[in-house]
């Protein structure tokens, strides 16, 4: 398993083109099993997450034909398409379990593998399953298997959330795109990756209306062949701007509409860095002296993500005076906590608070990642840390952020990778 050997501090200084958004892609990729015709998407970012998306694909009887760079692919579907999505695939990447809705949607049956639950957490797909039974999905839980099926079409219906979920809205917006009638999901998930999902099958001829939490899907025959460009990854952006606040940079992030990290950005201006947006970029400088923030919370969008909550503690470790990160999406998500104590953080958990001392000197020490989000926190730390620094398990990072060494060496991070 390939590590990084990172030798802190680091001056980092330069410019970051943002790759596409894995958590777009995931949801746009399992809605092409909804087409009759061939479909184009372009701006994929190159990680393990998409790779193992298309591999399902694949297995389902999809013809995927990649571009050189593989960063556009044409999807066709065949004629005969399966429906089995095997658990040695659905394992490796929980965004599997979005096929269940198209499948359902599309042929009327289903043997999908529960994903399982993974380090941050149980991650049931509770709500997943019930909002699909209300539009007509019958299912049973065999051998670790949803055995699905339906009599014909997915009839709309009205369905409301018992709590916000990203992948439940994805799942039963994919369901109703071809069930007879009308759907109305209330209390939905509004990330900008559900929205650039609507907005690629909108262009494909599906009919879906958004108000607030409230989306409204009149169920087609079949969709259109279509071209769409993948969004930015908003995360990949923010980990950056949290990279130039902690280590006094100064970097130019490209390729992004700041407006969907907004909320981010008046995060890092209350730090202290110095932030200009033009057009699809973001100019920022961090700060010589980092201020606390007291109650960092992590919220459904638009409010603070939860995906950025392990970056912005060690930002808060390298903060002067005391500040807290209450995370509140999911139950188990302070892995990195550890890791970073190991480099001299001083940081107290009280369930799903954590209340972190800040002016810490990290030391650099060997590292082990657990997710990936804490692995990119573990990197922040280390290009930060006085001496040298080992990540281990960086096929983590490998799983969402493209190529994330070589744009780490080419803004001035000394970083290496280990075989
Ligand atoms: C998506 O996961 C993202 N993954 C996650 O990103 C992200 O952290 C999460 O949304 C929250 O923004 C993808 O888009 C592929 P949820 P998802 O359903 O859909 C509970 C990353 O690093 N829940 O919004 O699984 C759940 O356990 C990943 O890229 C149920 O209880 O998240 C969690 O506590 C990590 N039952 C909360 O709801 C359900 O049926 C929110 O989960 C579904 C969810």
């Amino acid at each position: 398993m390939d590590k990084f050997l990172i030798n802190g501090p680091c001056k980092i200084k330069g410019k970051v083109s943002i790759s596409g958004s894995k958590n777009a892609s995931l949801p746009i990729l399992a809605a092409t099993l909804l087409f009759d015709k061939p479909v184009i998407i372009k701006n994929l970012p190159r990680v393990r997450d998409i790779n193992t998306m298309l591999n399902l694909l694949k297995s389902l009887g999809s013809r995927v034909i990649l571009s050189k760079d593989r960063k556009t692919v044409k999807i066709t579907n065949s004629k005969n398409m399966k429906t089995f999505a095997s658990y040695s695939l659905v394992k490796t990447m929980r965004g599997s379990i979005l096929v269940l809705g198209p499948l359902i949607s599309k042929f009327f049956k289903s043997k999908t593998s529960l994903p399982g639950g993974c380090l941050i957490g149980a991650r049931p797909v509770n709500y997943h399953l019930a909002a699909l039974k209300k539009l007509g999905m019958e299912y049973k839980i065999k051998d670790g298997y949803i055995l699905a099926k339906s009599n014909g079409k997915l009839k709309g219906q009205k369905i409301k959330f018992p709590k916000i979920s990203v992948g439940a809205t994805e799942n039963s917006i994919l369901a109703a795109c071809l069930a007879k009638g009308k759907t109305i999901l209330k209390n939905c998930a509004v990330e900008p990756e559900i929205k650039d999902l609507t907005k690629f099958l909108n262009n494909a001829g599906a009919d879906i209306k958004w108000s607030g939490r409230t989306c409204k899907i009149i169920g087609v025959n079949s969709l259109n062949q279509t071209v769409h460009t993948v969004m930015a990854d908003r995360i990949e952006a923010g980990t950056f701007c949290v990279a130039a606040t902690l280590a006094k940079g100064d970097l130019e992030i490209k390729n992004l509409d700041p407006k969907i990290i907004n909320t981010e950005l008046q995060l890092l201006k209350k730090v202290g860095a110095q932030i200009k947006t033009v057009n699809n970029k973001i100019f920022i400088k961090g700060p010589k002296k980092i201020k606390s923030l007291r109650n960092i919370k992590t919220k459904e969008f638009p409010g603070i993500p939860t995906d950025l909550q392990a970056q912005l503690m060690v930002l808060m470790c390298k903060s002067v005076g005391k500040s807290s990160i209450t995370e509140s999406i999911f139950e188990n998500r302070f892995m990195h906590v550890a890791e970073l104590q190991r480099l001299g953080a001083k940081i107290d958990i009280k369930n799903n608070k954590a209340l972190i001392n800040g002016s810490t000197e990290f030391i650099g020490a060997e590292l082990m990642s657990s997710d990936l989000r804490a692995s990119v926190a573990l990197v922040l730390a280390a290009i930060v840390a006085n001496g040298k620094s080992i990540v281990g398990r960086v096929y983590h990072l490998e799983r969402g952020y493209e190529n994330i060494e070589n744009k780490l060496k080419k803004i001035g991070v000394k970083i290496k990778r280990l075989n």
